[in-house]
């Protein structure tokens, strides 16, 4: 059992958690939720012991072994498999104490006792598992996407999202009681992540997941634990149990706020009233006590909701692009100038417009990141020509975006080094209350603009590079995964502003929903090529999941966009004249019976509308009947198990009202017009 009671954790100035309690349970699995910055990794080290509360008490079973993800990027020659079965650190002594006792052993000390202790030492291998040791290994380097051909590769030759993968392996590998993954799916693809929820359904000790991603919390958790204005709450449900809940209080916290509004302001009208009437002046008395008395109940801020914009381009050139037979890839590295070349994608020939918003899809390690590395300048092509359109000025979200920061630097050193780089004419001032005032914009208040951003966190230091790049005023923007470590409300000011933006989108993300709401076209990177994806983004992950049909659709679509390319530009339709014939003028009788007729019509018209109205209002009323027994089961004495059914069919009844209450008001408005009509 982990129990946190009364205690309090602060970083620096800032307090994270304020007098709290709460216990976890062996054998949960939990959330951690809550927005950028609210302290969810630093808990996680006061769980490992890296920090320390500043008061309160923080428990934990002393016996229990903590599996983690180390935050570093690996950097070792040593094969996949012997990395990730470093992470099984019973073994890993186990295998040095018999390492050790067989040199003593042989060097003919003290042989009896020593006899006695490799016998043991052997029991216990096999107690810890070391027969299929390496299947263990291997099947969790496969599980996350690896291929066969890459078990005994060098950590080193790998790509960063890979490494990292490796190190979610090397924990996974390690025995525990107690697992801690800050957000484990931001490397993943979509395979790699059904095969992590998999695991983490079957993994029995207690598990304690940081995650901005509901269907993968929904997947895995059944406890939640919501970090907000310094206060932790815990939620016995999954994420969509938790929304569900939270969103009840604080509706419920709301009016009761609005009525003890209303009551106040009356018993200050009364006061005001009749203070000065001396006969009334002890009632004025007694109200002033219980206005006093009353509680105040903390009205509830909806939670400063964040929003940005990316500002209009100084122009934007057309195209943008032009990429003509172009190679990407790796030079030869420096100590082997004469090796050959590493090609990933060849004879791509593509155009980008002005306002066009591209999805590049592909699986993970198809190049998706080197084409854009390449068009953002960081890497030279290989081989044709990609020609700038004049004027273009590209914004690069960059995968790792570490490599844009420096965490030595305050966020107010970063915007004036790029107001110094753009120089005098790029029309932004760089004084520092501006460069203030425009990170105040993205949420950097006046501490955090002086804050060194190697200790911000993660959806902090996105939030940061979100603003150098809007800061440039960019007509192309180049994002590479941009929402990885951003939490759910700065994904939706994200999604917004792109939708808003007037260049061109180039997005890579396995964010389903940004896509959605962003791209209108995809490009596919896959075996060595660059092709036009004419389909939906449930067409790419039925794609992605299928094999042969993946065989199929490739063929398919590398030919529809070759057909595209010849075919020519569909005319515009012709824009239907909507000038309505004149009518001759009628006798007064002929009118008559010309409304009469029209009446007749209108309300041959209106009827099926209020048929339509009366089933929608019954459902209404059955669905609104539903949603209260729900909620009371929520409320009340609904076991824990049924919580996250309760809370899926809540959600599901109140999406569905909210859909027909919509259609009510259309319907009634309609009726409305026709009745005025008539
Ligand atoms: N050494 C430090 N000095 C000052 N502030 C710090 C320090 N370390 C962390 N913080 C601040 O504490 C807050 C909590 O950071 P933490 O990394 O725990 O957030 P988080 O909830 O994990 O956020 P994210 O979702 O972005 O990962 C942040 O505002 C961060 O800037
Ligand atoms: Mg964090």
């Amino acid at each position: 059992m982990i129990t946190l009671r009364n205690l309090t954790l602060r970083r620096s100035a800032k307090v994270l958690l304020d007098n709290v309690s709460v216990t976890l349970n062996p054998g949960e699995k939990i959330g951690l939720v809550g927005r950028n910055g609210a302290g969810k990794s630093t808990l996680f080290g006061l769980i490992n012991g890296s920090l320390h509360e500043d008061s309160g008490d923080f428990s934990m079973p002393s016996q229990w072994r903590l599996g983690q993800v180390a935050q570093d990027m690996p950097d070792t020659d040593e094969p996949a498999t012997d990395f990730v079965l470093g992470g099984d650190t019973r073994l890993m002594e186990l295998r040095q104490a018999l390492a050790r006792a067989e040199e003593r052993h042989d060097q003919n000390l003290d042989s009896a006792d020593l006899g006695m202790a490799i016998a043991h030492l052997h029991s216990d291998l096999a107690d810890a598992g070391e027969h299929d040791a390496v299947p263990r290994a291997q099947s969790l380097i496969l599980g996350l996407g690896f291929r066969t051909d890459e078990l005994y590769q060098p950590v080193n030759s790998f790509s960063g999202g890979w490494r990292m993968r490796l190190q979610l392996a090397r924990a996974l590998m390690c025995p525990s009681d107690l697992l801690l993954l800050d957000e484990p799916t931001n490397h993943l693809d979509l395979d790699a992540l059904v095969w992590l929820e998999a695991w983490l359904k079957r993994y029995d000790g207690t598990l304690i997941v940081i995650s901005h991603d509901r269907e993968f919390l929904d997947a895995v958790t059944n406890v939640t634990l919501h970090i907000e204005r310094q206060q932790l709450t815990r939620y016995g449900g999954n994420y969509s149990a938790f929304e569900t809940l939270r969103s009840q209080q604080l509706e419920l916290q709301q009016s009761a706020f609005s009525k003890q509004k209303e009551k106040i302001a009356h018993l200050q009208k009364f006061i005001d009233r009749f203070k000065a009437k001396a006969s009334k002046a002890k009632q004025a008395q007694s109200r002033v006590k219980a206005l006093e008395r009353m509680e105040k109940i903390a009205p509830v801020l909806a939670d400063a909701d964040f929003t940005f914009e990316f500002k209009e381009p100084a122009n934007l050139p057309n195209p943008m692009l032009a990429i003509r037979d172009a190679v990407f890839g790796y030079r030869p590295s420096a100590e082997d100038p004469a090796g050959s070349p590493k090609i990933i994608l060849r004879g791509v020939s593509r155009s980008v417009l002005a306002g066009q918003r591209i999805g590049i899809l592909g699986a993970n390690g198809q190049g998706k990141s080197t084409l854009v590395k390449t068009i953002a300048r960081d890497i030279p092509a290989l081989g044709g020509t990609i020609t700038e359109g004049k004027g273009l000025n590209i914004g690069y979200f960059a995968q790792q975006e570490l490599d844009v920061l420096r965490p030595q630097d305050t966020p107010l050193e970063h915007m004036a080094r790029l107001a110094r780089e753009l120089g005098p004419n790029s029309g932004e001032s760089s004084r520092e209350q501006d460069l203030r005032n425009f990170l105040g914009t993205f949420n950097f208040s006046g501490d955090m603009v002086k804050q060194t951003v190697g200790t911000m966190s993660g959806g902090e230091k996105a939030r940061l590079v979100l603003a150098m790049i809007v800061w440039q005023r960019p007509n192309l923007l180049l994002l590479d995964e941009p929402t990885n470590h951003l939490d759910l409300a700065t994904r939706e000011a994200l999604s917004m502003a792109l939708n808003e933006f007037e260049g061109t989108v180039m997005l890579v993300s396995h964010d389903r929903a940004l896509l959605r709401a962003v791209c209108d076209e995809f490009w596919l990177v896959g075996r060595g090529q660059v092709a036009s994806f004419d389909g939906d983004l449930d067409d790419y992950q039925r794609y992605l999941l299928d094999e042969s049909k993946r065989l199929r659709e490739l063929a398919r679509v590398e030919s529809a966009a070759g057909a595209q390319a010849t075919q020519p530009a569909k005319p515009e339709p012709a824009i239907a004249s909507a000038a309505a014939e004149a009518r001759p003028a009628l006798t007064p009788q002929e009118q008559r019976k010309h409304d009469a007729q029209q009446r007749q019509e209108l309300g041959a018209r209106v009827r099926p509308l209020k048929r339509e109205l009366e089933q929608a209002e019954q459902k209404m009323a059955q669905l609104q009947a539903e949603k209260s027994t729900l909620e009371t089961r929520l409320a009340g004495a609904a076991p824990p198990s049924e919580l996250a059914q309760i809370g899926r069919r809540l959600k599901a009844v109140s999406e569905q009202l909210l859909k027909l209450e919509e259609r009510w008001l259309a319907l009634s408005g309609d009726i409305d017009a026709i009745e005025t009509a008539r």
